[in-house]
């Protein structure tokens, strides 16, 4: 019976450094931070980004630690564990439901990513054009077999490395690839920065301007430290269910946003100094990465060995951040529904690549899926819009308000700082007073204003 085996753990602080960071970094580090900083004000959006990871993100991720620690358990029965018989559970049921409208278009864009890398493998992107390039990425995406056998190659990856458990799979693969990654994008780094023309766009990034700070703009930093940081739908209950019981949880929590902040920016001087460099158009999202980097780097000496190193390093971040994703479901049916752990992990993944077809066909708008479209949304669009932009935000704000003023502060301040042997009551105590009353007013503006019902 899986109930009666003992519940694994981290075997130490590095281990579980590296899972948290593997969860946080992912997909939005690549395309979606660098981009965002530059579009709005660049050193002025970084310095609003900090302010929400101090006042949300830090808070709420310190709530998650908190409950998953304390209950040891998976995001549902965490809150059954703590409140039994009461409704919070659903909190958690919300979170398992907002984990797979992510993981939909996540493994699918993820597919793409690990397609991109194939191609780069076999040269098939060396010397591309304009033109090529753009036709390249059409058939990735509209394929319509391939991008759905990449979506599949995905989720047998991650199932997997989840089959391994916590120690032997998770720990394991993050402690191995999360350095390389690093390795990888200085490497990128280097490249990119002593080309003629990089200065652009290192100013790109950083120029510091404050009147293209508009309301939107704070809202969209807020969102993002919260996708950045895998809040608000039990992922990192569920990871802390696993730290140890030694564990600095708001060391952990502090480290790991700096650690994805600078690989944030570490993606973003990797990107933009070359798309300057070759006068390029610093587009949005997935253009960006799809389109426009497979250009660059075929103009320059070394190219196709950084476009490896570069799909390689983005591949290394989806996983990571899947695994962390996916965890959610498998553990809840592990322990709530008594599944094996190899059971729950290819359950759950072919789950997943079924129901994620539906996102990965809806991309090509001349396809039957991609004509369907509910109040101007596909499949894909309404899997991001309903977990991004209505799940996470009330997610993160329940589990605040789970914290804030369910628990006593005294024993949120003895679980934080390891019942007292960690000398830091203050900080903890400081930030359960933002949660009380700051967090969960910002979470209620955001979310308002990002159904419209607000106008920032
Ligand atoms: N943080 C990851 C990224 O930036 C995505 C992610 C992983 C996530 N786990 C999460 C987002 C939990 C929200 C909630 O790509």
């Amino acid at each position: 019976m899986a109930s009666n085996e003992k519940r694994e753990t981290f075997s130490s602080g590095l281990a579980v450094f590296f899972a948290t960071l593997g969860s946080a970094v992912g997909l939005g580090n690549i395309w979606k931070f660098p981009y965002l900083t530059g579009q709005n004000g660049g050193g002025a959006f970084l310095l609003v980004y900090f302010l929400c990871i101090v006042f949300v993100g830090l808070p709420v991720m310190m709530s998650e630690f908190y409950i998953g620690r304390t209950a040891r358990k998976n995001a549902i029965g965490a809150f059954k564990a703590i409140m039994p018989g009461t409704l919070w559970k659903h909190v958690g049921t919300m979170g398992v439901l907002a984990t797979y409208l992510i993981m939909f278009f996540y493994s699918c864009v993820a597919g793409w990513v690990y397609f991109y890398l194939f191609k780069a493998l076999t040269g098939e992107l060396s010397g591309i054009t304009m033109e090529g390039a753009k036709a390249q990425f059409g058939s990735v995406i509209m394929g319509p077999w391939s991008p759905i056998l990449w979506q599949c190659i995905v989720m047998a990856v991650v199932s997997g490395i989840l089959i391994m458990g916590v120690k032997q799979g998770i720990e394991k693969i993050t402690k191995t690839l999360m350095p390389l990654l690093f390795v990888l994008i200085l490497a990128c780094d280097l490249r990119a920065l002593t080309l003629p023309g990089a200065w652009e766009g290192v100013r790109f990034l950083f120029h510091v301007d404050f009147s293209q700070l508009s309301g939107a703009a704070v809202l969209t930093a807020l969102g993002l430290a919260f996708f950045k940081l895998s809040l608000g739908l039990g992922c990192m209950i569920t990871y802390s269910s696993y730290f140890t019981e030694d564990n600095n949880m708001l060391g952990t929590a502090a480290k790991v946003a700096f650690s994805d902040t600078l690989v944030s920016l570490l993606a973003g001087l990797a990107i933009f100094p070359a798309v300057f460099a070759f006068g390029m158009e610093p587009g949005a999202g997935p253009g960006l990465l799809f389109m426009t980097l497979p250009l660059v780097f075929a103009q320059m000496p070394l190219g196709n060995l950084l476009l490896i190193a570069f799909f390689f390093l983005a591949s290394i971040a989806a996983t990571t951040a899947m695994l962390s994703l996916v965890e959610v479901p498998v553990a809840y049916c592990i322990e709530e529904r008594g599944m094996s752990r190899t059971g729950a992990a290819v359950f759950n993944g072919i789950l997943i690549a079924g129901v994620g077809v539906l996102a990965t066909l809806s991309v090509d708008p001349s396809s039957l899926l991609g004509q369907m479209t509910f109040m101007g949304r596909g499949f894909f669009d309404w899997f991001d819009y309903l977990s991004s932009n209505i799940l996470l935000p009330i997610g993160g704000l329940l589990t605040a308000i789970f914290v804030g003023y369910l628990m006593p502060r005294e024993q949120v301040v003895a679980e934080l700082t390891n019942q007292g042997r960690l000398a830091m009551a203050g900080m903890v105590g400081m930030l359960y007073s933002i949660l009380r009353y700051v967090t969960p007013v910002l979470l209620i503006v955001v979310f308002l204003a990002s159904v419209g019902l607000v106008k920032l």
